[in-house]
């Protein structure tokens, strides 16, 4: 069924557990989700990045992920990640997204409060969650050097102030980790997570979890983390499953018999994360 992400994200605060959000750019990726949240008994969040929707197209995308929603017997919402577009934020509320990411982290604080405020307000009246962010996730190729680290994360009095002058329903927080593929072990500030978590008493979120460490994840949600971004090791369970069924029908013509295996691969890969987020037999 498809529900807002608050409604998702409010059970997940109160009962100490997370929902994973896993990026969609295609059918196969949409159909692994559901399938994997439908054998788990999970909640779960299927989330479109602006590039997602460039690649896809807006009326496929809503209308694929609409559809999965409307016919899984699990909480289901649709949600965009990363918007940093003011246009395209109204754009995916008009195509009947639940949710929506603002993201001006980029801006000093009173602006991004400022454009949060203004998705909150148009979003707000049509009943749709409005996820925000909160210090800097880069990427694992920006090199940021220790010393610059804290400067990076999200500060906990400026996390308080947001929340208060915003009233964002859940906020993404940097806390150590990054976007794509990680060089080294990512290390988690599980004291900053603990602490935002107790002053704002709200669904926070971890982006940039692929490549996190289980038993960190694990901790991240038992300090207050309700919501668990992942993309690359989506990606990464695709394009293995791929390249190992090639390699042995190098002539497969087939889009139908190539996809297949990519599909239950990365249905695997959502489902053992749904158990360790602990949303799993929670729908
Ligand atoms: O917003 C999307 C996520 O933060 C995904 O990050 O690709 O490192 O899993 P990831
Ligand atoms: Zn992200």
């Amino acid at each position: 069924m498809l529900v807002t992400g608050s409604e998702i994200l409010q059970d997940a605060h109160k009962n100490g557990y997370a929902v994973g959000a896993f990026n969609i750019n295609n059918m196969e990726i949409i159909q692994a989700i559901i399938e994997a949240a439908e054998e788990t008994r999970s909640p779960v969040i299927l989330q479109a990045s602006q590039g997602g929707i460039k690649y896809a197209g807006i009326e496929y995308i809503s209308a694929l992920a609409k559809v999965a929603a409307e016919r899984s017997t699990v909480p289901v919402a649709v949600h965009l990640d990363h918007g940093t577009d003011f246009v395209q934020v109204v754009k995916c509320i008009r195509y009947g997204f639940t949710s929506v990411m603002v993201d001006a982290s980029k801006y000093p604080l009173e602006e991004n409060i400022a454009m949060t405020n203004k998705v909150i307000e148009i979003a707000h009246a049509v009943d749709v969650s409005v996820e925000a962010e909160l210090g800097k996730i880069g990427g694992t190729e920006d090199h940021i050097k220790v010393d610059e680290r804290e400067a990076t994360m999200t500060n906990v009095d400026e996390a308080v102030r947001f929340v208060e002058e915003t009233g964002v329903d859940s906020l993404a927080i940097a806390v150590g980790t990054a976007h794509g593929v990680y060089k080294g072990k990512p290390e988690l500030d599980f004291d900053r997570i603990k602490a935002i978590k107790e002053k704002t008493n709200i669904p926070l979120v971890l982006h940039g979890s692929s490549g996190v460490a289980y038993e960190d994840l694990e901790k991240a949600v038992s300090l207050g983390i309700n919501k668990i971004n992942i993309d690359t090791d989506v990606r990464m369970a695709f394009a293995d499953a791929i390249k190992d069924f090639l390699k042995d029908n190098i002539d497969e013509i087939d889009p139908r018999k190539i996809l297949k295996p990519a599909r239950a691969n990365m249905s695997q890969v959502v489902a053992e994360k749904m158990r360790v987020f602990g949303s799993a037999g929670r729908a």
